[in-house]
């Protein structure tokens, strides 16, 4: 079984990357599990707070650890993206020297109510994740726009997108044991 650890960076209860991550974890293959980290509760980033860490940040810096995979799903905030996603990415990344995204395969994908559907965003969080160290799949790339017609009730129901999103997963799988050979 390949373990992916998931997260979305919007706390909106109708969030349609929310609504994606769920569709990844539906959409998986079958030897593929999407476990879904909820980021909202994290306190503010404050290196002031980093010994010891609070726990729920301890318990995602575990489970990334012991994942295969991250799967990173981003809305676009202001040509980035949003502080809620960046917030969960810098505790990960610390203490100095404990950065849980080191040396891990990573997809990314997100999806907006514009017609770029966040690759503002996504190229951001590339540039991020080469701090990080983490090795982020090419390709496919996956930028849901104009998600209102996507979703209906919290469901992805455009299946071009629900195709796409099981080639990622299929994709990063392959990426990981990739890596993991090198
Ligand atoms: C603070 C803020 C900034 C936004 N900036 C952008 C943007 O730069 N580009 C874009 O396509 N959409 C932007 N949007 C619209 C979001 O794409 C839209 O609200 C989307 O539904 C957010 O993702 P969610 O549904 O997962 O919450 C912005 C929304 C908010 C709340």
């Amino acid at each position: 079984m390949i373990k992916i650890l998931g997260f979305a960076g919007s706390l909106r209860r109708d969030s349609y990357n929310r609504a994606l991550l769920r569709a990844a974890q539906k959409l998986a293959p079958a030897d593929v599990e999407v476990e879904i980290f909820d980021i909202g509760s994290f306190p503010l980033f404050n290196e002031d707070m980093e010994n010891p860490l609070p726990p729920v940040v301890a318990a995602f810096k575990e489970k990334i650890v012991q994942a295969d995979a991250v799967l990173m799903v981003t809305p676009e905030y202001n040509y980035s993206i949003s502080g809620v996603l960046k917030n969960a990415i810098d505790w990960a990344s610390r203490p100095y020297g404990s950065n849980s995204f080191d040396g891990k395969a990573v997809a990314i994908m997100g999806a907006s109510m514009g017609t770029i559907g966040t690759a503002r965003a996504q190229y951001h969080l590339r540039q991020v994740c080469v701090f990080l160290n983490a090795h982020v799949l090419n390709k496919p790339e996956i930028m849901v726009s104009v998600a209102a017609d996507k979703f209906r009730d919290g469901e992805l129901v455009d299946e071009k997108t629900g195709h796409k999103v099981r080639e990622q997963l299929v994709a990063l799988v392959a990426w990981e044991r990739q890596l993991r050979k090198s």
